[in-house]
């Protein structure tokens, strides 16, 4: 008789739903996929939302989307608020960005994904679409290495201390934007190298804590619902990072009293982003430094995605032959 393998109710998040997400990223990479190379952002889009929506309501939770497509007077789906799952799990916050690096997509060029982050009810920052501004290292650091508040030649400077190397022999990745010039010029006053990436900044400080990529710290205004996700895999891999709102509007300053955001100055530890235990999934759309993209062949569609648990820090990469069948029709 095989042996039973008991799943305790509060291990379902840790353990079940893992390898659950990962389904809920593939569909949507490949529906994404489909489209790459067309121009059509908005379209690639919809079809990862689509997708994405259809496999998290298959799910066996009790979800609410914290993180999302935006909020409800403006997106379809997946809005900020809305509920997913079959309702017979465990209450849980979601942070999703169907198609991160819609243009990438659209132009198929290196690093779209689909992702996903779940953890515990109420543990994850509820952020609106806005800017934030982030600074992010890797693992094995000791705490307060970088600062957001610390001018950036500083930082450059405590961090190749602490690396045990010259500054000439650090890489700041950061979103190639105007409103980065000046930080970029300090990083390079520095002697430190420039890694500079049109868009995707959830996997652009993910980088930072891969050694294989080189890159040691990322700096910069990105989105703060990309900078949420990207808490959530820091959380599971190490690292730090700390991050600030952008509320620069009257009608942003509603929307984040509206979320429970009292001071729109406060300054977010990833603890602070994701305060629980935390899964995270990305699957690639298209090539990129951290994930292979959807390939598709006559019968199979194959996939690539990596999921983490912040329980145990366990990364894994799925790699999906899916077969083309009418029944189990991907995307
Ligand atoms: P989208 O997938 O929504 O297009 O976001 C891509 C992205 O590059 C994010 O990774 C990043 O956080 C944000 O856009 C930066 O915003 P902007 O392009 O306005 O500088």
């Amino acid at each position: 008789m095989p042996a039973t393998i008991t799943i305790q109710p509060g291990q379902v998040l840790e353990r079940v739903l893992s390898m659950e997400i990962v389904r809920v990223t593939e569909r949507a990479a490949v529906s994404a996929a489909r489209l790459r190379g067309h121009g059509r952002e908005k379209d690639s889009d919809q079809a990862a939302v689509d997708a994405m929506r259809r496999e998290l309501n298959k799910l066996p939770i009790d979800g609410t989307v914290v993180i999302g497509e935006g909020e409800i007077d403006e997106a379809p789906m997946l809005f900020i608020g809305e509920k997913v799952g079959n309702k017979t799990g465990p209450k849980v916050d979601i942070a999703v960005d169907p198609l991160e690096g819609t243009t990438l997509c659209a132009k198929n060029m290196p690093g779209a994904v689909a992702t996903i982050a779940m953890a515990e009810s109420g543990t994850l920052l509820h952020a609106p679409d806005c800017y934030m501004e982030k600074i992010a290292i890797g693992p094995g650091y000791p705490k307060g290495t970088v600062d957001l508040d610390a001018p950036t030649e500083e930082n450059i400077l405590n961090l190749a201390k602490a690396k045990g190397v010259k500054p000439t022999e650090i890489t700041a990745i950061l979103l190639d934007r105007p409103r980065h010039d000046k930080i970029i010029a300090a990083v390079r006053k520095t002697g430190a190298a420039v890694s500079l990436i049109t868009a995707g900044d959830v996997t652009g400080v993910i980088h930072v804590a891969e050694p294989k990529t080189g890159l040691d710290i990322y700096l910069g205004t990105g989105g703060a619902p990309e900078g949420v996700l990207a808490a959530a895999a820091l959380r599971c891999i190490g690292g730090q990072m700390q991050a600030r709102l952008v509320i620069d509007s009257d009608e942003l300053k509603s929307r984040i009293a509206k979320m429970g955001i009292k001071d729109a100055r406060k300054r977010y530890e990833i603890e602070d982003m994701v305060k629980g235990d935390c899964l995270f999934a990305a699957t690639g759309v298209t090539t990129g430094a951290m994930l292979q993209g959807v390939k598709f062949s006559k019968d199979i569609i194959e996939t690539e995605t990596i999921v983490m648990r912040s329980v145990t820090g366990t990364v894994r990469r799925v790699w999906g032959e899916h077969r083309q069948h009418e029944k189990f029709h991907l995307g």
